[in-house]
């Protein structure tokens, strides 16, 4: 098994060599999110984190909107979590949401070793139902969605009612593998994902409520600001 972003998640055109000269100029991962992507797949996680340029995308756009108030959904290893602390305002809080408890155990580690424990308040459940308790302390800044891609309209929903406006939304996996371009092909993917994912896009796109665009990495990263 490998870790690393350009052979497990496509860079770019897809070429080798500007793949590691990306990641050789960039050096999208350091030691402490390597640990991370390492001790997740050995403690059992699914090895579905976020790629190393994924990973570094988050912190930069973080930093790049001065974010200070963030909310992930689908937490796994905490890998994805970690990059968005570090882009945070400093003093700045990550909400993160995990439906699994071993899930959460793995995050809680993660973020203890990078030095994030006081910043981060991990919620153990159903997303939806967990959302609730946070709603008081936003509007927030920024909302990440890596979850179920079967909840992925209701997470948007939620982000457009709790995301100020100037407030960003950001998708993982808009893409689904393809699948959301093929009809009713769906590649072998759940089709109830895909079409979730579907509505996902569009309600980006078409609700009026963000501008939005998509950053075309290998799983497709959906990107809204909050207009209305
Ligand atoms: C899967 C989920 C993800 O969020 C991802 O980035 C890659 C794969 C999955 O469920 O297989
Ligand atoms: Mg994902």
């Amino acid at each position: 098994m490998t870790f690393s972003s350009p052979e497990e998640k496509g860079f770019g055109q897809g070429d080798a060599q500007l793949a590691r000269w990306a990641e050789a100029l960039y050096r999208p991962e350091d030691d402490v999110l390597r640990e991370i992507r390492e001790r997740s797949v050995h403690e059992g996680l699914p090895p579905i984190a976020v790629g190393r340029f994924d990973g570094l995308h988050l912190e930069v756009l973080t930093r790049g909107m001065r974010a200070r108030l963030a909310v992930e959904i689908g937490t796994l290893g905490g890998y994805s979590g970690v990059c968005i602390l570090r882009g945070l305002e400093s003093g700045g809080v990550l909400h993160t949401f995990e439906l699994m408890q071993r899930n959460a155990d793995v995050a809680i580690e993660s973020f203890r070793r990078a030095g994030f424990l006081d910043r981060v308040r991990v919620h153990v459940g159903p997303a939806l139902e967990r959302l609730r308790a946070i709603e008081a302390q936003g509007p927030f800044d920024l909302v990440f969605i890596d979850a179920d891609k079967v909840g992925y309209p209701a997470y948007l929903e939620w982000a457009a009612d709790n995301l100020r406006v100037g407030g960003v939304v950001l998708g993982d996996n808009a893409f689904g593998w393809g699948a959301v371009a093929s009809g009713d092909d769906y590649r072998g993917e759940d089709p109830a994902a895909i079409k979730a994912l579907r509505a996902f896009n569009e309600k980006l796109a078409r609700s009026g409520r963000f501008r939005s665009t998509m950053i075309p990495t290998e799983e497709g990263l959906a990107m809204g600001v909050k207009v209305r």
